[in-house]
């Protein structure tokens, strides 16, 4: 059940890992995710977007980034190992159509999951532009696979290690100030680089989609711990999205939402690793 099949480190802190999952790599569309725990007595359930999926060989791609104790338990699991629950494919698919041309934006980890939505956009007919961006060059991920699919690719770094020097709005604003300007923008990445992505577009009036990352637990709609205001109205990201109007979010409540459980997070994480090498020096 759930067994890793394949496990790759992309960068310092990013994993790719295959899992033996048939009836999901089946089911999935671009856009969803799945919600996995990786410890079954105490383990927390954490959601992961499907960034690709083999029906064939009956297998889903995980991406993740090492941020805090369930992602790094999972680093640490090796290919043969197998996770004790994966429940998906949840959320609602991206709508994809014929737009025209479409941005899609794509920072740090947030590149993993607009991926299968880029390569959708593109499959449907659409002129695809795609600017990628982290902190600096080691952070960036998928590359080749993100400049294949692209008509026009723009990498940019914080630091200027790599690419452009400018954070992943400068280009995105020339673009909208081109005539015609594009048809769609699609932003995916850390809230507050998606919610520039939103200021950035709002004054050119064009339809702005991101993917939100809050925090989940049940992923049924039950517990309101993903709970968000979109355009005033109380949606629940796991099954009203992931993805969202980005210029009716409350970005500003999501965020002071997000930080209201960090110190508990780092508590956790802290928890986590003293034990870890509590155990490591009992020799366990
Ligand atoms: C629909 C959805 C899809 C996602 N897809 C991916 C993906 O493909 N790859 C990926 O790496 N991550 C993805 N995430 C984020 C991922 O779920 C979190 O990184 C993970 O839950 C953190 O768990 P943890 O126990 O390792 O860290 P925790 O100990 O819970 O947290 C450690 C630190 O990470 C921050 N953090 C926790 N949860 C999130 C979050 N949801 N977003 C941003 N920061 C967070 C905390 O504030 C804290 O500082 C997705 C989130 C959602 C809601
Ligand atoms: S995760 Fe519980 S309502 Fe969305």
């Amino acid at each position: 059940m759930n067994k890793i099949l394949y496990k790759k480190q992309l960068s310092q802190d990013v994993f790719l890992m295959k899992l033996h999952s048939p009836l999901i790599s089946q089911e999935r569309s671009a856009g969803q995710f799945i919600i996995l725990q990786v410890d079954d007595d105490y383990g927390e359930r954490i959601p992961l977007t499907i960034a690709d999926a083999d029906p064939v060989e009956g297998s889903i791609t995980i991406i993740f980034q090492v941020v805090g104790k369930t992602t790094q338990q999972l680093s640490k699991l090796n290919e043969g190992d197998e996770l004790p629950a994966l429940v998906g494919p949840l959320g609602k698919p991206t709508h994809i159509e014929k737009f025209g041309t479409v941005v899609c934006v794509g920072g740090g980890i947030g590149v993993a999951p607009l991926h299968p939505i880029a390569e959708a956009l593109k499959d449907a007919g659409n002129k695809v532009i795609t600017i990628i961006g982290a902190r600096n060059k080691d952070l960036l991920i998928l590359e080749d696979e993100m400049k294949t699919i692209a008509d026009e690719f723009i990498v940019c770094t914080d630091d200027g290690s790599y690419g452009r020097k400018s954070l992943v709005t400068e280009p995105l604003k020339e673009i909208c100030e081109r005539n015609p300007k594009p048809d769609m923008v699609i932003a995916i990445g850390p809230p507050v680089m998606m919610k520039f992505c939103a200021e950035t577009t709002r004054p050119f009036n064009v339809f702005t989609q991101v993917s939100l990352n809050t925090i989940m637990v049940d992923g049924t709609g039950m517990c309101g711990g993903c709970r968000v205001n979109v355009a005033n109205e109380a949606k629940f990201v796991c099954v009203d999205g992931p993805e969202f109007d980005a210029h009716k979010v409350d970005f500003d409540n999501m965020i002071s939402r997000l930080n209201s459980y960090k110190e508990f997070e780092k508590e956790m994480h802290n928890c986590y690793l003293e034990s870890e090498i509590d155990r490591k020096e009992r020799g366990i």
